[in-house]
Parts: structure tokens; sequence; C-alpha cells
């Protein structure tokens, strides 16, 4: 099905895998992990044939299945709707929107021949199979939270994340032979991401699914191939695990507890040649002994000084919010809506400081859309919105749509703190993006680097309100700790849109607000539940 041999891949001068060979046969479900920057998603374009490896070769056979990471869908017109999107996975869009066209035709002018045009084509559409094709395709939508009415819509009037799960559709619909996920799950509800689990658990094809949602690990996969890339200087290598991810958590820790202790023998070996040779070195007539010793530290040291090190955790600080008034913000029945349709109307709630509202409704609810209008991105249709006295808003987009994807991380650190450079590089650091990675360009950044650095110009910024719309996408479950650590600590106020559940909870909310229809409550575990249906 998909063979890499002698695989090496290098991105922006790094070699992130070097000379992998792996096999997935059909019915493998693979689950590629590890830390954010490692490397997955260049490794997955490679087997995707987007990207030429450096040395050795990937075989395929069958059709290919591609989801991207990334929720833009490049090279589709904003006008096609979405149902005709999906349908391209098998090719019928195409017949699809000529018998629309034939229909139209027959309809202004009923001659015969517009007729008998019509019904040849509406036939053939028919015997081939496409009306049901096209239920199937309707289904899987569903499945994934696209209901008749959404799929209706041209996909430039659609968020980011529904024409993510558009092109999911699109991909399952087409039934490859092998299937390539990246970051399946970070825009679905617990309800799109049950149907998604049972979907790859039936699926008969071969799945290769990059993954930081460890419970779809667990449940979806059968091997893991860990790009173990610890640092970014580091070449990376793919370690095959069979088993389940929890499985390969335990091998892993074993593991690396073992190079760890290797690692400690080697070196009490070099300390102790070490010791011989410098007692050696004053002697002249040791010499020739002394250089033997030497080349043999060599040896011990050689290609080893990278193994038996593990990924370096993120060691988050946020510095404290500057003061402001008791009430941070107080909204009074704001009203949304765009040309299309209808988002909320009549919403009031209040926020006071130091307080945690998280924000849930189901999707196309408007909880983006309530958090860029509190952001002053967005004006409301009607209704009153006032900031508290000091009040300093920091906000962190789904999309990142506020990086400058031309300016390198460096610069966007600064335009968004205006702090001096030695400031935002200590504030990088943090985040784990550290030496020459200050100057890439924000647009070559991996997925959760891109999540990273939005962060670290929330955390270099004096606020003290944060605005959190997904904030853990795409983050290592390592990262994601750490984050949840920090913001729980952290005594600023926040208004949060999140549908990662532990997540939430660490957070412990005071308060939450039900879109559309505007009701605050207490916070209260039952919430939680809920939370997995935003
Ligand atoms: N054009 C480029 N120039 C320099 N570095 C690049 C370029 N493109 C990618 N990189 C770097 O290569 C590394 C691997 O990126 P990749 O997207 O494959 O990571 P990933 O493992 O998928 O991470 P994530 O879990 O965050 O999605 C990252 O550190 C990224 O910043
Ligand atoms: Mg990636």
């Amino acid at each position: 099905m998909l063979r890499a041999e002698g695989l090496s891949v290098e991105i922006g001068g790094r070699t992130v895998v070097d000379r992998a060979t792996f096999t997935v046969a059909a019915r493998d479900k693979v689950g590629v992990v590890g830390r954010n920057g490692a490397g997955k998603t260049t490794l997955m374009r490679v087997l995707g044939g987007e990207l030429d490896p450096t040395a050795g070769s990937v075989r395929a056979s069958g059709a290919y299945g591609y989801l991207p990471q990334d929720p833009r869908i490049p090279g589709v017109f904003d006008t096609r709707t979405a149902i005709s999107h999906v349908l391209t996975g098998r090719g019928i869009d195409a017949e699809r929107e000529r018998i629309e066209k034939l229909r139209v035709a027959m309809e202004a002018e009923p001659s015969t021949r517009n007729i008998e045009r019509y019904t040849r084509a509406e036939e053939a559409f028919r015997v081939s199979g496409g009306y049901s094709a096209e239920s199937e395709a309707r289904s899987i939508a569903a499945g994934l939270g696209l209901d008749d009415m959404r799929l209706g819509l041209a996909l430039g009037s659609m968020s980011g994340g529904e024409r993510r799960r558009i092109e999911l559709a699109r991909i399952l619909f087409a039934g490859s032979d092998v299937l390539c996920l990246d970051e399946p799950t970070n825009h679905l509800d617990v309800d799109a991401r049950d149907w998604l689990l049972q979907f790859l658990r039936q699926y008969r094809g071969a799945l290769v699914v990059i993954s930081h949602d460890l419970e779809l690990l667990d449940e979806a996969i059968t091997r893991v191939l860990h790009l173990d890339r610890p640092d970014d200087a580091d070449v990376g290598a793919v370690v095959e695990y069979r088993g389940t991810y929890s499985q390969y958590r335990k091998a892993r820790a074993a593991d690396e507890e073992r190079a760890e202790r290797e690692a400690r023998t080697r070196q009490r070996e070099i300390d102790r040649l070490q010791r011989v040779v410098d007692r050696f070195g004053a002697k002249a007539t040791k010499a020739a002994m002394a250089h033997n010793v030497e080349r043999r530290i060599a040896r011990l040291s050689d290609g080893h000084v990278e193994r038996g090190r593990t990924e370096r955790g993120l060691r988050l600080r946020l510095p404290d919010p500057p003061s402001c008034g008791r009430t941070v913000v107080d909204a009074t029945s704001l009203c949304m809506a765009y040309e299309t349709h209808h988002v909320f109307d009549d919403v009031s709630f209040s926020v006071g400081r130091g307080e945690r509202l998280v924000v849930v409704g189901l999707n196309g609810a408007g909880k983006t859309t309530l958090l860029r209008v509190l952001a002053g991105e967005l004006e409301p249709r009607l209704g009153d919105l006032q900031f508290g006295y000091q009040v300093k808003v920091g906000y962190f987009a789904q999309e990142h749509d506020n990086l400058s994807a031309e300016e390198s991380l460096l610069e966007n650190q600064r335009a968004a703190t205006g702090a001096d450079d030695q400031t935002c590089r200590s504030v990088l650091a943090m985040f784990g993006l550290t030496g020459d990675k200050v100057h890439q360009q924000a647009a070559t950044l991996s997925g959760g680097e891109r999540t990273k650095l939005s962060l670290a110009m929330l955390a270099g910024g004096r606020h003290n309100v944060l605005l959190l719309d997904e904030p853990t996408n795409n983050l290592d479950p390592s990262s994601r700790e750490a984050v949840a650590h920090v913001l729980s600590d952290w005594p600023g106020t926040m208004i949060l849109v999140s549908h990662d559940t532990w997540f939430v909870e660490q957070l412990a909310p005071t308060h939450v607000l039900v879109l559309p229809d505007g009701d605050v409550d207490h916070w209260g575990r039952d919430w939680l539940g809920v939370v997995g249906l935003s």
C-alpha cells in the first residue's frame, strides 16, 4: 500500500527524518506522533508526493487521500457550494452541475430538445449511482456536523473550521486506499469526533493519522510511528511501536529510561578514560597510548550525544495582570447577523475582574463571532458594549489571522508587545521558540508552533483580560498541559471558547454563557458535557 525506504526529509535546512523505512499495509491504522515542530506534517507531505524526499523513496499503490492540517483549501473557488466540493471527491460534481443547468434551461424553455437533454443526463446520472453517491456524501457531512442547509452555502461564507470539515468529508467520501489525516479532530465537536472514530474503526483502507488527540490515538490505531526529534537542532528518527497509544507511551517511557541509563554509564566510562588520558598526557612515553584512549572516547561520544535525551517541556510564566476596574465587560442586548444568516440577538452579560467565562454553543452558534466582537474586530449589529476602567484586552484568534505571515516570529512578537528584542526573545523561548527559529517567517511555522507564537504574543503583552478561542488546537500533549497549568494560575480575567473538556476543567471557570440564547449561569461540573458539544 505505502512503503517508505531509506527515506530522508529536509525542510528549512534541517533533516527532520533520517533514513526511515516503514510499511503501511491495507487495514493498518498508524498514528504519527511527536512534539510540535518535529516534522510530522512535512513527512506526511512527502508521503503524499507533495514534497520530494532528499533521499530514499516512497512507493504507494491505490488512491491517496490527504487532509492537510491547515484549514484553508488552496485553489478552490469560494463561490462553489460546499456540497459540490464534497462531490469532487468522486468527480461527480461536474455531472451534477450540468444536470442542474439543463434543468434550469428546461424550466425556462420546455422545448422537446431541452426536455430530452435533461432526461438523458438525469437518467445517466441515476443509473451510474449518482444519487446514492450524493446521499452518501450528505450522510458523511452530517456525521461531521454539517447539515443540508450548510451544505448549500458557498465555501467562501464558511468559517475555517467548517471548511476543514467539508474538506474532511470530501476525502472520506472519495474512499481512498490510503488515508492520511493531519490533526483531523481539530475542529470537531464531541459528536462529530465520535462519528469520525467510528468511521475510522470500520475503514478498510490504510490509515495514517497525525494527532495529539490521545483518545483518538487509543481508539483508532494499532501502531505508532514516533517522529523522534527532541530539539530543533537534532536529526529526526522514526521509531516504530506496535499497539495502541497507551501501550506506546509505556514502551516509550521504558525506552527513555533505558537510554538515559545507557547515557549515564557511557558518560562515566568517558570520564574515567579522560582521567587516564590526563594522567598519561604528561608523559611522552605514553603518548601513543593516550592517543588510543582518546580515539575510544571519541567513539563513545560519537553519535550518542543526542540519545538518551528526552523532549524538554515548556516552562511558562505569565506576568501578573495590570490592575483594572471591578467590572471588566458589560454587554447589553448584543445582536449579530451576517448577510446570509442571523447569529444571535439580545445577548447580555457582564464579566467581573478575575472571573472566567466559558462560552458554549453548538457549531455556528456564534462563539467566535462573539469573541471577535469583544476584541473589537467586528461591530455588533445592535447593542452596547462597555469595558471597565483600564481594561486591556488580549485576543487569541482561532485561525491566527492576527499573525503577519510574511514577517518573522521576532517581528510579530515585537509588533504585538512593543518590547525590546531581548524581552521578545525570552518570551518566545518560554514557548520553545529559540535560536534561529525566531527569524523564521511565520507562514512557514508548523501548526503547533503557530499556536505557540500566538500565545507568546499574548503572554508578552500587558493584558488583564484574555479572549481565548480554542487555544489548545495543535498543541502537543506536554505543551497543552503547560498552557493549562499557567493559565489556571493566572489571576486575570478570561473569556474562553474551547471544546477541549480537559482543558476547560483545568481552568475552573466561574460562569458559562450559552449561545445563541445568551443565558448566563454559574459554572458546575454538569456543564462539562456541554463543553464537549460546543
Ligand atoms: N520553509 C521553512 N523554513 C524553515 N523552517 C521550516 C520551513 N517549513 C517548515 N519549517 C520547520 O520545520 C519543522 C517541521 O514542521 P512540521 O510542520 O512538519 O512540524 P509538525 O511535526 O507537523 O508540528 P506540529 O505538531 O506543530 O504540527 C518546524 O520546526 C517548522 O518550523
Ligand atoms: Mg503538523
